[in-house]
C-alpha cells in the first residue's frame, strides 16, 4: 500500500522515508501524487496538528496519508518553543537563526533539560485513524556542535551519546530520536491494523 507523507520539509521526508522503507512501507511526497495542501497548524498539541495535516492530505490525494508534528520543548522556557518550534522568532529566521535565538534565551540558565517530541498521525480514506508518539530527552548545549541533521540538531545534546543530534549519523539519530521512536510505535500499530 502506498502512503503519502504529508511534509514539505526535505530533512523530515528523508528521515521518515528511510525509517518507513525498512518496514516495507512505500511512501510518496504530496508533489509525487500531484497535491499541494497548505495546512494551518492551529492545534495546541503535536497530535492535533499531525492529524490536521494527515486528514487534509488524505482528502486531497484519496490515499492514506501520514503526517508528523514535532518540536523542541525546553523546561526553562516552560516547554517552549514546543508547537511553535518551526516559527520560533518569526518568519525571517532560518534554522541557524532559530537555534541562535534559543541559545541567547538560555544564556545564564543552568537548568538546560529539554526534550524533542513527535506525534505521527495516519488518516485513511475510509475514515480510520492511527496515532503514535515518541520523545527523546536531552539538554540544550552551550554552543552549536556538529554539521548533520536539521533544525535544532546542533544544540540538542544527548547525554547517553555525549553528542548533539547533529554529531550523530542518520542511523544513530533515528535509533533514539523522537521521530524514530514515534515511527517505530506507529509501524507496530500499522501492523496490528493490517492484521485486523
Ligand atoms: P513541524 O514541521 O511543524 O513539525 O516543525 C517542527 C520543527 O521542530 C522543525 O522545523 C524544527 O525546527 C524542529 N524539529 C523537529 N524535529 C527536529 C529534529 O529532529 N531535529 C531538529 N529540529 C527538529
Amino acid at each position: 500500500m502506498k502512503f503519502v507523507l504529508a511534509t514539505h520539509n526535505p530533512g523530515k521526508l528523508k528521515e521518515m522515508s528511510a525509517i518507513l522503507s525498512r518496514f516495507g512501507v512505500e511512501v510518496a511526497s504530496p508533489a509525487d501524487v500531484g497535491v499541494t495542501v497548505d495546512v494551518e497548524e492551529t492545534g495546541t498539541t503535536f497530535a492535533e496538528n499531525a492529524m490536521l495535516k494527515a486528514k487534509a492530505i488524505c482528502a486531497a490525494a484519496g490515499l492514506p496519508a501520514i503526517a508528523d508534528d514535532s518540536g523542541l520543548c525546553v523546561d526553562a522556557l516552560n516547554g517552549g518553543p514546543g508547537v511553535y518550534s518551526a516559527r520560533y522568532g518569526g518568519e525571517g529566521l532560518d534554522d541557524r537563526g532559530r537555534y541562535t535565538l534559543l541559545l541567547n534565551s538560555m544564556r545564564g540558565q543552568t537548568t538546560r533539560s529539554a526534550h524533542f517530541a513527535c506525534a505521527i498521525a495516519c488518516a485513511f480514506p475510509n475514515g480510520d485513524e492511527l496515532t503514535a508518539e515518541g520523545r527523546c530527552e536531552g539538554t540544550i548545549a552551550f554552543a552549536p556542535m556538529g554539521e548533520g541533521g536539521f533544525g535544532y540538531d546542533p544544540v540538542f545534546f544527548v547525554p547517553e551519546k555525549a553528542k548533539t543530534f547533529a554529531q550523530l549519523t542518520a542511523e544513530e539519530k533515528s535509533e533514539l530520536s523522537h521521530r524514530g521512536r514515534a515511527l517505530a510505535a506507529f509501524v507496530e500499530k500499522l501492523e496490528t491494523y493490517w492484521k485486523q
